[in-house]
């Protein structure tokens, strides 16, 4: 009996011990946003992730400090920023199943080496009072002249913008892409400025009438404590694009991740980033950041319920990295 509690302690002290690693990220995504993740993985397995947080640079670093780097894991918004990673040749090709069952094969790297955690899409705001809502529902509508003086957007070049005129470049061709940015930016109301936050309060002030925005903004600014941002959110409906029958859908984004490829603790890496994709942690990016679980049978928490469910446009996501500087170029040209 003796021999067996001793038995059984060592094997729960061994456990501890194999567990009871570390994980260093580098992460591209705001401290505030990982937190609810580091915090559920710790507790559940004691795992200690130390993350190094930056907007810029970091694949620079990585890419400096090659096998001396601590890193383990990056983590990244944008299809553009992840792909860098593999282009520079600092991810590790990972075995999972459990990765590649949860998430769509459009979602993730062919070569397994980066994953899509969460989805964003790129939805278009229009004002509840001026607007009907049948009035714009393509991506293609924001260039018709009948919204000339109507639309505000943050500048053209910002990844969302640039990944949404790579969808377009996919979807049209890029001759007809340079007419549609064209178009759009004949119907801006006010020179391309702010962020996201700051299209729906030009609403809510009358600026403009129709905004292209990052859906969960319009979700973070519905339930903010903050009675300003909620009379915001509630100038506009939201609209999500191109969802008639035949149409190709909603044009998305992915945050997501990589195990880096110099990690001593690749085994201990991946299964965070199989975590990222149980159903707790892809209920967490929609309680969090109103995101879109990866996994298109996840169940969604009530209030991404709420604000709705699309059709997403199913481009393989690399081809909107890989089509990026020439949506920069057209971006360029058009002066959006
Ligand atoms: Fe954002």
């Amino acid at each position: 009996m003796k021999i067996s509690i001793l038995l059984v302690l060592t094997t729960i002290f061994i456990s501890n011990v194999v567990n009871a690693k570390s994980l260093n990220i580098y992460s591209h995504r705001q401290p505030y946003l990982l937190k609810p993740f580091i915090d559920a993985y710790t507790k559940k397995t004691g795992v200690q992730l130390n993350v190094v947080y930056s907007s810029k640079g970091l694949a620079q670093r990585l890419s400096a400090e090659g096998a001396n780097s601590p890193a383990d894991l990056i983590l990244t918004v944008d299809i553009a920023r992840l792909y860098r990673y593999e282009d520079l040749d600092l991810l590790a090709k990972i075995d999972s199943k459990i990765l590649i069952e949860n998430i769509p094969p459009y979602l993730r790297s062919k070569n397994n080496t980066w994953f899509g955690l969460s989805k964003r899409t790129r939805a278009i705001a229009i004002s509840k009072d001026r607007m009907n809502s049948g009035d714009v529902l393509r991506y293609e509508d924001l260039a018709d002249p009948k919204l000339k003086g109507k639309i505000c957007s943050r500048p053209g070049s910002h990844v969302y913008n640039r990944a949404l005129m790579a969808s377009i470049i996919a979807a049209k061709g890029a001759d007809d892409a340079e007419k549609w940015a064209k178009g759009l930016v004949s119907n801006l109301a006010k020179r391309p400025q702010g962020n996201d936050r700051s299209q729906l309060k030009s609403i809510y002030s009358g600026e403009c009438d129709v905004a292209i925005i990052n859906h969960y903004y319009y979700g973070k600014l519905t339930y903010s404590k903050n009675p300003d941002h909620r009379k915001w959110a509630k100038a506009s409906i939201i609209v999500f694009p191109n969802q008639g029958p035949g149409d190709r859908g909603a044009h998305v984004n992915i945050s997501g991740g990589g195990v880096v490829k110099f990690s001593k603790n690749k085994e201990t890496a991946t299964k965070f980033l199989e975590f990222l994709v149980t159903d707790e942690a892809q209920i967490l990016y929609g309680d969090v950041n109103f995101e879109y679980p990866i996994n298109n049978k996840s169940k969604l928490p009530k209030r991404l319920k709420a604000l709705g469910t699309f059709k997403e446009d199913s481009l393989l996501i690399e081809d909107i990295a890989k089509l990026a500087p020439k949506a920069q170029e057209i971006i360029d040209t058009v002066y959006w």
